[in-house]
Parts: structure tokens; C-alpha cells; sequence
């Protein structure tokens, strides 16, 4: 594993002022955050920074402003959430730079945190601007990244600031990239990957990815369809990206080249309305869907088959549900191939990672998601992750 500095590297900062890179894109309702998972996640770091006596200076975006200050997307939105998990008061500061941050710095005491504004209200921090950077950086003494999930994007908060300061790497950042080097970076084999979700085309280049990196793929929700369509099977009205045959059957042949075995359902659930328990569902063998029918869900032999496989292997790589999990009973599959993947997780058998977009909302229905080894708060970075990609966040740590 490429080496980058922890704050176990961090010498006496009493008195230092510290900008940490956070991600408080959190999602919100009615002005209230409804997820505070991510304030959680990089809670130890900023707590372990102020203990040490640093005046803590928080740097995040929320939303997409475009380089404009717009007052929806102001950062301190999130300042109650932040607050409520630190146990801690915290000042804002509508600026990131220049002299009221100055001024801020000047107030502060050691062990205070203050949150900066909204990172993308200045088109520098999109624009990778290394004199906005300066500007942010004129005001501080150490750089801390503990936002995995923004590191996918090569922005001055992300990316440049590391280049200006003593760049560290945060509790969560830390515990993220050693999770990731043990299921993909170096792993112990036999490796497994669940691929899920809607559509073959937002995963193309970490399907391509995957079938030379482990030993079983296995393909679930609308994906799978496009794949067994490509193999000639009749989907009736599935969800299918039918024109996507050929690019299937590559990845095919480059998983046999590469020695990767690739699992599509062999028996599905389907049903003619996309509803909770509706009058039409049934369990076939995928040669059976009829042509007014939709498949929804792994059959339960194809559950039982996965759950074998994963008890031969020692590492998995989860991203994406199986079936369309929202909906009841469309959720069986991914639910019982989780559990599977949880107890094999408790006995020691297995290292578990999991992450992107729904899996983490999959995984907390199945309430599997504390037994995984890891589960990532990533969406985007861990997608580029699992496509084999360079996050420039972590690339700057490293150097
Ligand atoms: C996320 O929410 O995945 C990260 O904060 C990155 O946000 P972005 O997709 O707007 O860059």
C-alpha cells in the first residue's frame, strides 16, 4: 500500500491552525439534515485535532453552486448536525479565505473549531486554482483530508491544499483507503464482487475493471437482464439496455481471458406491475419469462448457489442491490445474500467491503451493515475506486 501521513505523524499542533477537508454533502429535508452519517464518520478526526490543541478550521462543499454564492447551499445548514455530533459549539465563518478568516483565526482558542463556507461558492475550488488555494491556505498550518468521498474530484479543497501544506490524512480517510487496499489493492483470494443496480451503462468501466481484478463477478438487478438478453434469454418487459448485447459479450470474453467467473440468475422472480406483493409474481427459470412479464428480483436457487460461492472466498466487493430492493418481496435476494455475506463476515471467513450510491441503504434494510468489515460513505470516489481510477484527493496525500 502506497504510504501517505496519519496524524500519528502529527507533531506538537497545540496552538496550530488546521484546515480539514470534511464532506457535509449530507442529504437534507426541510432544512434538516435527515443523514448524519458522514458527520459521524469524520467526527474522531476533527475531535482528535481540537484534544490536541489545534484551532480547527472545517472546509467542505454542499450541493453544486457553481462558483456562485448561493444561500440554499450555504454550508451552515449543516452547522445543528455538526454541533449535535461533535458535542462541541462551532463558529462559522462566511469565507474561506482573507481577512475575516483571519480575524476568525485570531478569536478562536486552541481546541476551537470553526466551519468555513461553502467551498464551491468560488470557481477557484473547481478550477483546482492553486492561488485560490494560497489564499485558503495563507491562514493555516496543516491540511487534513478526511473526505474520502470528495476525492474523486481534483479541486483546491481536495487536491491543491495538499501541495501547499503538510497534508495529512484523517481518521476516516485512513481507515477507508486500508479497507480498500484489503479488498482490491491486496487481497486474500479468492476475491468475489456483487455488481447490482439499474443499468449496465453507469457501470461499464467497473464491470471492466472487476473481471481482471477477481475470481467470481456476480450480476444482479436490471443489469443482469442486460446481460442475459445479450445471451439470447427472452426478458419479456424487463428493464434491459438491449443495445448494449455486444459490449456485454466483450466483458464476457475478457472475464473468461482473465479467469473470472461470471454469475447471472439462473431462476427469477417476476412479476407484470411493479407494485409491492402483486397478483403476478412468480419464481421461473429465466428461460421462462413471459413477454408480458418483468424480472424483479434472483430467484431463491440462485440465492442459494451465490451464498455457496461466497463461502469460497476470503475477500468481497459489494456495490449495488441484487433485485429492485425498494419494493417488497423484490428485496429477498439482495437481503439473504447480504446475511450470507454477514455471518461468513462473523466467523472470520471473510473480509467484507461495501459501497456506492443505494448499497448502503440496501445493506441497512437487510440490517447488515455494521457486521460488513467496511462499508464506505463513498458514492462517486468509490465507484472511480472500483473502476481502477486515480482519485486525485488521494494521489496528492501519497506524493
Ligand atoms: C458526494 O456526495 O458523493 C460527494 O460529496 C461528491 O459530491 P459531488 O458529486 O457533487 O462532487
Amino acid at each position: 500500500m502506497t504510504k501517505f501521513k496519519t496524524l500519528d505523524d502529527l507533531g506538537d499542533i497545540a496552538g496550530k491552525v488546521a484546515l480539514v477537508r470534511v464532506d457535509l454533502n449530507l442529504p437534507m429535508r426541510d432544512g434538516a439534515v435527515t443523514d448524519d452519517t458522514r458527520v459521524r464518520a469524520s467526527a474522531p478526526t476533527i475531535l482528535e485535532l481540537a484534544g490536541k490543541g489545534a484551532k480547527v478550521l472545517l472546509l467542505a462543499h454542499f450541493g453544486r453552486p457553481k462558483g456562485e454564492r448561493v444561500s440554499t447551499m450555504s454550508v451552515s445548514m449543516t452547522l445543528d448536525a455538526l454541533q449535535a455530533v461533535l458535542g462541541e459549539e462551532v463558529m462559522f465563518v462566511p469565507e474561506v479565505a482573507g481577512p475575516v478568516v483571519e480575524q476568525a483565526v485570531g478569536i478562536l482558542q486552541a481546541g476551537d473549531i470553526a466551519l468555513l463556507e461553502n467551498t464551491r461558492f468560488w470557481k477557484g475550488e473547481e478550477a483546482n486554482d492553486p492561488a485560490f488555494a494560497k489564499a485558503i491556505a495563507a491562514n493555516a498550518e496543516l491540511y487534513v483530508n478526511d473526505a474520502f468521498s470528495a476525492a474523486h474530484r481534483a479541486h483546491a479543497s481536495t487536491e491543491a491544499l495538499a501541495h501547499l501544506l503538510p497534508a495529512y490524512a484523517g481518521r476516516a480517510m485512513e481507515a477507508e483507503l486500508t479497507a480498500l487496499d484489503k479488498a482490491l489493492g491486496n487481497p486474500a483470494t479468492p476475491v468475489a464482487a456483487v455488481v447490482g443496480g439499474a443499468k449496465v451503462s453507469s457501470k461499464l468501466d467497473v464491470l471492466t475493471h472487476l473481471v481482471t481484478k477477481v475470481d467470481h463477478l456476480i450480476i444482479g438487478g436490471g443489469m443482469a437482464n442486460t446481460f442475459l438478453a445479450a445471451r439470447g434469454v427472452n426478458v419479456g418487459k424487463s428493464l434491459c439496455e438491449h443495445e448494449l448485447a455486444a459490449t456485454c459479450e466483450q466483458i464476457l470474453d475478457a472475464a473468461d481471458a482473465a479467469g473470472c467467473t461470471v454469475h447471472l440468475p439462473y431462476d427469477v422472480v417476476v412479476a407484470k406491475e411493479f407494485a409491492a406483493n402483486p397478483p403476478s409474481l412468480r419464481t421461473c427459470n429465466v428461460h421462462e419469462v413471459a413477454a408480458d412479464e418483468m424480472i424483479l428480483d434472483v430467484g431463491p436457487q440462485a440465492t442459494e448457489a451465490l451464498a455457496d460461492v461466497l463461502k469460497t472466498c476470503r475477500t468481497l466487493v459489494w456495490n449495488g442491490p441484487l433485485g429492485a430492493f425498494e419494493i417488497a418481496p423484490f428485496d429477498t435476494a439482495t437481503v439473504a445474500l447480504a446475511r450470507s455475506a454477514a455471518a461468513l463476515t462473523a466467523e472470520g471467513a471473510l473480509v467484507s467491503v461495501a459501497g456506492g450510491g443505494d448499497t448502503v441503504a440496501a445493506l441497512n434494510h437487510a440490517g447488515v451493515a455494521d457486521s460488513f468489515s467496511y462499508v464506505s460513505t463513498a458514492g462517486g470516489a468509490f465507484l472511480e475506486w472500483m473502476e481502477g481510477k486515480e482519485l486525485p484527493g488521494v494521489t496528492a496525500l501519497e506524493r
